[in-house]
Parts: C-alpha cells; structure tokens; sequence
C-alpha cells in the first residue's frame, strides 16, 4: 500500500528520542492534577483533522473519546450555541425552558419504540447515576421496595462517579475506592473468545444470557431493580457485538423478574453504528437508556437518560416526583447544541455515510489481522476495535516496563494520527490473556480517502512499532 506520508523502516534511538513523549508537567502544566497527554499542544481542530501549535496536522483517528459524531469546527453547531448564546445561555429554575421541551420533542422523535421522554443531564457518568435512580424509584412507585441492586457485566465501563464505578466491575478503577462502592453482582459479557467448537453465535448468545438469570437467582429476584449494559462488549471484549439472541434472551430474563433493562447507549448513540441508536440492530426495547458523547459532539457538555411510556406512566399515575437534580441539567446551549447534531446527521445523511464508510474501514481487516500483533478486529458502523497483543498463540500483552502503547502513540503521532487507545496507557491494565484495544472512530462525516488515509498511516504504525517491540 502507498502511503501519502514518510515512514521509516528503522526505529533508531535517534529516531526514538524524536518521538512525541509524554507531556512532563513542567512550568504551567505543574498546575493541573493528573493529566496525561502526550507533548503535542492543541492549536485548532477543522473538519476529521487536528492542528498542533507547530502546524502538524493529526486526523482525528478515534474522535476523542468516541465524541465527535461531527466533524470539529462545524459551522453550523457554532451558530447554534452562539444564537442561543444572544437569548439566553442558563436557564433559571423556576421559569419554563422552552429549549429543554424542543430539544425532548426532537429527541424522542429519533429515539426507538417507546422511549419518549428524557432527563437532561452533562455527562455520561450523571446519566448512569440518573438511570439508577430512576430505576430505584420506579421498582419503589411500583410497589417493589427491596429491589435495589443493579446487575451489569464484569469489567465493562459505565463511568467514574462511585454508582457507575460500581457497576463497571473492573478491578482497576474500583481498586482504591471498594470500601465507599456498592457491592453489586456482577455477569459474563458475550465473548467470541470462549465460545466452544461447534456452538453457533445465536446458541452462545442466548447461553452467555441466561447468565443474568442464574445471578437473578441467587441474589433473590426480590432485590434486584434492574441490569445495565452497552449495546457492544467492553474490557477484553471491546466492540464485540452479540448477536440478536443475546439481547433477545436479556430482555426476556428481565421481563420475567421484573428487572429494568438499561440500555448504555453514551458510546453507540447518535450515529456511530450507522443506526440513529446501537439497539436498533437487535429489536429490543430497554426500559432506560442513558445517552452521552455524540448527543453534542463534543460540542458542549450534555447527555440524557430516556424512558418509556410505560415507565413515566409509573411515576405520573402514582404522583411520584423524581428525586433528582443537577444545576446543569438542560443548560440552554446543550439543548441548542443538542438539536443542531440531529439535524445535522439528517440533513447531511451521516448514517448513511457511516454505513458505506463503515465497509470501506472494515475492509483493511485483513490486512491488520496480517501483523504479528493483531489478535482481532471487530465492531460495527464507524467503530472498529483492533486487539493487541504480544503473541497470538498466548494472547498476552507486553510487560508494562516495555511502554508498549506509549511507543505506540508516539510512533501514531509522527505518522499523523490522534488515537485514544493508547492515552489509557498510564491507568490501563492489560487483561489476562487477552490484548488492548486501539480504537478508531473518526467523525461520521469521513469520505473513503479518508478512510484509506487513516488506514494507510495505522498499518505503517503498526510495522513500525513492531520492529521496536518485537525485535
Ligand atoms: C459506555 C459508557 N458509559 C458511560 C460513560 C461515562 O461518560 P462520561 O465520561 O461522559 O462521564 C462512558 C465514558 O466513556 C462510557 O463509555
């Protein structure tokens, strides 16, 4: 493959030493707690691209932290939050803000099913923790006032306030904080990985599910108010998707014991799996679902927790308040921000973009599955997961003195790629067995030179740093 860029085909020390290196907190940056970027500074952004204070230019490979839906610098989002901006920016308690009803009928107009009406919030965390209240409170107006417990998937992610550190059940971030966290239950994820010779995707699936059932079970259907989880796996499973059986099979477990299905949608929402919302693929309607990064693009902070009919109905005929509330919660520029990305991914088609670039990324599977440290690659829409791993045959990661992903970065950013896979160096523990994730998931709006661009750089990445790590 060509490649529109140098590379070399030698990593000398020389060449090393010239690699970006981890930011030192020198000077002014000696005034911001644990931050870890690398020692590009950020200048501008435009478009899928990236500009340092030198000039260099970096595509945008994994859109932050799967954020920008949209493209940065979009004109129309600036005009959205600055006419906003010219009426009013917050919106004061006590009068009516009619952007947060807008921005609701909007919202519920692309949202599935029966998931009409939202709670505005500015965060992913803030709408997990929501979600759980909610859930907590609805079980109570229902008449179902021990159920409490949330069950979710071991080692996933749902957010780092305690509630949401909880469910995620990874022994890393939990570590320092267990004496101050609830002690859910936690369950399998879908996993190719164990999946016996023999036995079929849709038959592993509904088998991972009935997981849920058994943990119901012995925790007592009594105590348990509902289960969270993301559309694809987390951890080691990073952007499997399972198949429809596995959802399929979630939602009746939680039917039959009256659990509530949460749906994380903060990374799957608005567009990134080339449907308006990563449920959709399997047809099944949770009773919550939290949103979050794509709801504003990055923009501005924002994120939203909806819910069904059938769930405000519980509150509305049992005259049940919601016991709740952030100061930021439906701030006028989210709601303004928050409705310009809709339309935007309507009136330039963006699903339908992510849908064909979606094949066009997938397309290189081959030829990343090609180098010696690709393990997997998978995901669906414009999010595409490699696994990384030292060996294929062991499946383990390199031993954290050989700063593997560091050198990773360093070496993507010479080559013209911002990733977000590797900035979780610092706090990231490889898992047993199994590899790290690189994720690339650029803005929805990226043509297929694009794609071929970013894949060119991302292959010549890889031998690059293969030559380092595994000489
Ligand atoms: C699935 C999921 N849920 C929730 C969150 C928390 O969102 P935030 O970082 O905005 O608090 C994240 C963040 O990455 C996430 O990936």
């Amino acid at each position: 493959m060509s490649t529109a860029h140098e590379s070399t085909d030698v990593i000398t020390p020389e060449a090393l030493q010239a690699l970006p290196q981890p930011l030192e907190t020198k000077g002014d940056w000696d005034h911001v707690f644990s931050y870890h970027p690398m020692d590009r500074v950020l200048e501008r952004a435009e478009g899928i691209y990236l500009y340092d204070d030198q000039g260099q230019r970096y595509i945008d490979a994994s859109g932050g932290p799967f954020v920008m839906n949209l493209p940065h610098n979009h004109p129309r989002m600036k005009a959205a939050i600055t006419d906003q901006l010219e009426r009013f920016a917050y919106p004061h308690p006590t009068m009516a803000n009619p952007e947060r009803a807008r921005y609701g009928k909007m919202l519920a107009e692309i949202l599935p099913g029966t998931l009409n009406t939202s709670y505005l919030v500015s965060g992913g965390s803030e709408a997990v923790e929501t979600a759980f209240k909610l859930a907590r409170q609805a079980q109570i107006a229902r008449g179902f006032p021990d159920k409490f417990k949330i069950i979710s998937h071991r080692d996933s992610y749902h957010g780092m306030t305690l509630a949401a550190l909880a469910a995620s059940h990874n022994p890393v971030s939990q570590r320092h904080f267990v004496p101050m966290i609830q002690q859910w239950p936690n369950v399998r994820q879908y996993s190719d990985f164990d999946r016996p010779d023999g036995v079929s995707r849709e038959d592993w699936g509904v088998q991972c599910a009935q997981a849920l059932e058994e943990v119901i079970h012995y925790q007592g259907p009594r105590s348990v108010a509902a289960f969270i989880a993301t559309r694809h796996g987390s951890g080691p499973d990073y952007a499997t998707v399972p198949p429809v059986s596995y959802w399929k099979t979630i939602r009746d477990i939680c039917d039959r014991y009256n659990v509530l299905l949460i749906a994380d949608e903060v990374v799957t929402g608005f567009g990134r799996t080339g449907r308006w919302f990563g449920m959709e693929h399997f047809d099944v309607e949770p009773d919550i679902m939290t949103l979050g990064k794509g709801i504003s693009s990055g923009y501005i902070p924002f994120a939203a927790v909806a819910i069904t009919d059938a769930l405000k109905a519980t509150f509305t005929d049992t005259n049940t308040g919601f016991v709740h509330g952030f100061t930021m919660g439906g701030h006028g520029l989210a709601c303004a921000a928050g409705k310009e990305v809709i339309r935007i991914i309507q009136d330039e088609n963006l699903l339908e973009n992510c849908r064909t670039q979606s094949e066009r990324l997938f397309s290189y599977r081959d030829q990343l599955m090609a180098h010696p440290t690709v393990a997997d690659v998978r995901g669906w829409g414009l999010y595409m997961v490699a696994e990384v791993v030292r060996d294929k045959n062991t499946m383990e990661f390199f031993e954290p003195d050989q700063n593997a992903e560091r050198l990773f970065q360093g070496i993507a950013l010479k080559n013209g790629l911002a990733l977000y896979g590797t900035l979780y160096g610092p706090r990231r523990q490889a898992a047993f067995r199994r590899g790290i994730p690189i994720w690339i998931s650029p803005p929805l709006t990226i043509t297929t030179e694009q794609v071929d661009d970013l894949m060119a750089r991302l292959l010549d990445t890889f031998s690059e740093w293969e030559q380092k790590v595994l000489s």
